[in-house]
């Protein structure tokens, strides 16, 4: 086991320090930056099929449910496509309105989630067609999906998924610009712009795991708290929610991620200087709006631990703690931040001792409901 964890401590470790390879390699051969378009024939879908597409529902649970509101996010503003999110526990058991023009997605890293499986078949049989997005070739999803789009991590053995988190994402990424450009949705000059910012995160990565020090001492100062908050909005919503469950999973910290603008609507009163709040305050249109919350938060006394990007001098003035990463375009800032989110539960996990690799009552793949 010690020669596989290559010198690292835990897997987990060893896979957060995988991904500016792991993420190349789930995008290789695909982005066509001079055409501005990427390369999907796995999808199989005619371009005609893919511009009569009414709406796609995206299926998943845990992390791979956080990856997929991302998704959601990025198939409406680059694809003009209504997406639903939906957890597979639920949707299964729910009813749901779907017909033939529309796309199941189901992201499962482990192509193995029975919830997952189940919901699938259940929108096979309103007609659907389903795409599946996993890591694992072979999987059970791979056979029950008309088709699939490998994230082509490399294996994953920490029960708290990491790379195979951030591959999903980016290949959420890949689809939502290669259905914005058969949809004219998106152009190929937008097109070019995501995919050269999508080409920079692998070094822009290795920069934060270059500086993981300041992100460890940070960890090490809070690890005995608690109650933990993370708060974004919009793109760096999804990134809060896989924040506060990295941090539960494998540092057994009660730790909630919100939408910010819903703190109003109940954390607030729950903010004490004993509850650090990880704002996700990166340049983007709603910075000015992540400022305010972080206001009110501080005016409750709470320690404010703000993640921003290299050159923002105003954070400082309103927080306590600044995590950086390097400057990147709006749109693919949330990978960043996830890496910086990923070492900080795991170092808050070290400092507290904790089982990193197999956190206590979790499974890397859950095939019972
Ligand atoms: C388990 C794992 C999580 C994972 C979830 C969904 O709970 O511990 O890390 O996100 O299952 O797994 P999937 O393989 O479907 O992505």
């Amino acid at each position: 086991e010690a020669a596989e964890k290559a010198g690292y401590d835990h897997f987990m470790l060893k896979e957060i320090h995988e991904q500016p390879t792991a993420i190349q390699k789930t995008f290789a051969g695909k982005l066509m930056e001079l055409e501005g378009t990427i390369k999907m024939d796995e999808l199989y879908l005619t371009p005609e099929q893919i511009k009569h597409l009414r709406r796609a529902t995206i299926i998943a649970c845990g992390t791979s449910w956080n990856a997929g509101i991302l998704g959601k996010y990025l198939f409406e503003k680059l694809a003009g496509i209504h997406t639903d999110i939906e957890t597979a526990s639920e949707f299964r058991y729910g009813n749901p309105v779907l017909c033939g023009e529309e796309l199941t997605i189901a992201i499962t890293q482990s192509g193995e989630t029975a919830d997952t499986l189940a919901a699938v078949r259940s929108s096979q049989s309103y007609g659907c067609r389903t795409v599946a997005i996993t890591n694992v070739v072979g999987s059970t999803i791979t056979r029950e999906s008309s088709s699939v789009v490998y994230t082509r991590a490399g294996p994953e053995i920490g029960v708290a998924a990491t790379k195979t988190f951030t591959a999903q994402l980016i290949t959420l990424y890949m689809l939502a610009i290669y259905l914005g450009r058969v949809r004219g949705v998106l152009s190929a000059e937008e097109a070019k712009n995501l995919i050269v910012n999508i080409k920079r995160l692998p070094g822009q990565i290795q920069k934060i795991l270059n500086r993981k020090d300041k992100i460890k001492e940070c960890a090490e100062q809070f690890a005995d708290k608690r109650d933990y908050f993370f708060i974004g909005r919009y793109l760096n919503f999804p990134i809060a929610l896989e924040g506060a469950l990295k941090l539960k999973e494998i540092s057994y910290i009660h730790a909630e991620g919100y939408a910010a603008g819903e703190l109003k609507h109940g954390p607030l009163a729950l903010l004490t200087d004993e509850t650090p709040v990880v704002a996700i305050a990166t340049k983007g249109h709603t910075y000015d709006k992540i400022l305010s919350n972080i206001k009110e938060v501080k005016a409750r006394d709470a320690t404010v631990i703000a993640v921003a990007n290299e050159d923002d001098t105003e954070i400082e003035k309103y927080v306590d703690e600044v995590l950086r990463i390097p400057q990147s375009h709006e749109m693919t800032a949330p990978i960043l931040t996830s890496v910086v989110l990923q070492l900080l539960a795991y170092y808050t996990a070290l400092a507290n001792d904790c089982s990193i690799d197999k956190p206590r009552n979790l499974a890397k793949s859950v095939t019972v409901e």
